[in-house]
């Protein structure tokens, strides 16, 4: 089983990204070949500053090994090193329409009203996005629901490939994390734990200190009643039980039994103590990572060498379906 997932170098990465993605990409290297890319070519569809989004990327890729990304067990590495991802693109984008990359709904939103004005490049997002998983012939996509539409581009991308030039691309699935999609806002448990439109106080950041983690989970706003139970009228309760489960790998059932006794701010001391434990270890280790740059830039170029090995096989088979460059002698495809 191969698996590979992409993941943006840009805003601080919090508990929902932690639970959601980054310990679900650690648990990825037990199930198979895990390949993870942080891709700081997609962040260009955006504003952006580029000593940012250097700065940026060091933090993330410090987080990750700091959560257990271990670079002999799985291939990490940095999307612009590996040139073979904006080649393909090009070479997707021929069969790729115009009418599928407009309606795909996180265009619409990033462009807003202003669609004109919006960049090529955040049009084509969506094939860079594809190019980077089809490269790999990856068997599986660990995304969030919100990349669902993206993951069937490049399902249909790779089946039309295939139909016109023969089969040559893995049509992948997309798999949707079990938990940690759920992870609400503390401050408005209506809405997503989100860098780009959350409340910084309703935030918990993988990297905060264990006070400001405290005061975040006190100061969670809770629901009318005093019945520690999940329910749809008790968003904030729901949340703080889901969060408690996720992070000490139990289920929310359990942990309803554990507290029907407690009261709302018993609940919220405990969620606080156990999401510090949760996260201190990560803290420490990050804090010793993110300080030797040059070490970080080791680990990418390794990171960098493998999967050019694997992206630039894929990368000459498909420019030799479609025609472009020498023909290869040393083993024509049929
Ligand atoms: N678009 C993805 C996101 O915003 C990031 C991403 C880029 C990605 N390339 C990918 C995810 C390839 C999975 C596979 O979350």
């Amino acid at each position: 089983m191969r698996i590979f997932s992409g993941i943006q170098p840009t805003g601080r990465k919090h508990l929902g990204n932690y639970i959601g993605a980054i310990a679900q990409y650690v648990a990825g290297q037990e199930r198979g070949e895990a390949i993870y890319c942080i891709v700081d070519l997609h962040a260009l569809t955006v504003a952006y500053d580029p000593a940012d989004l250097r700065a940026g990327l060091y933090d993330l890729l410090a987080v990750l090994l700091a959560a257990g990304l271990d670079p002999e067990r799985c291939v990490l590495f940095r999307q612009s090193d590996v040139r073979e991802h904006s080649e393909l693109t090009w070479l997707l984008s021929n069969v790729t329409s115009y009418g599928e990359l407009s309606r795909m709904t996180q265009f619409k939103d990033k462009a807003g009203s202003a669609r004109e004005l919006a960049t090529a490049g955040l049009f084509f997002y969506p094939v860079l996005m594809a190019s980077d998983v089809l490269l790999y012939r990856a068997q599986e996509v660990p995304v969030g629901d919100d990349q669902r539409q993206h993951v069937e581009l490049m399902r249909d991308v790779a089946q039309r490939f295939n139909a016109r030039f023969g089969d040559t691309l893995v049509v992948p699935e997309h798999r949707i994390p079990a938990v940690g999609a759920r992870i609400m806002d503390l401050q408005h448990p209506q809405s997503k734990m989100s860098t780009t439109t959350g409340s910084v106080e309703g935030t918990v950041y993988v990297t905060d200190a264990p006070a400001a983690i405290e005061k975040k989970l006190k100061r969670a706003v809770t629901d009318s009643g005093d019945e520690v139970r999940r329910a749809v009228d008790k968003p904030g309760i729901t949340n703080l039980i889901e969060i408690f489960a996720a992070v000490r790998g139990e289920a929310p059932e359990e942990i309803e039994a554990e507290l029907k006794d407690a009261r709302y701010g018993e609940l919220k001391s405990a969620v606080a103590g156990a999401v510090i434990d949760y996260l201190a270890p990560v803290r420490e280790r990050y804090a010793d990572l993110r300080g030797d740059e040059s070490q970080l830039e080791a680990i990418l170029a390794d990171g960098a060498e493998r999967a050019r090995s694997i992206a630039g096989e894929t990368l000459a088979d498909v420019r030799e379906r479609m025609g472009v460059g020498a023909p290869r002698r040393d083993r024509p495809l049929r």
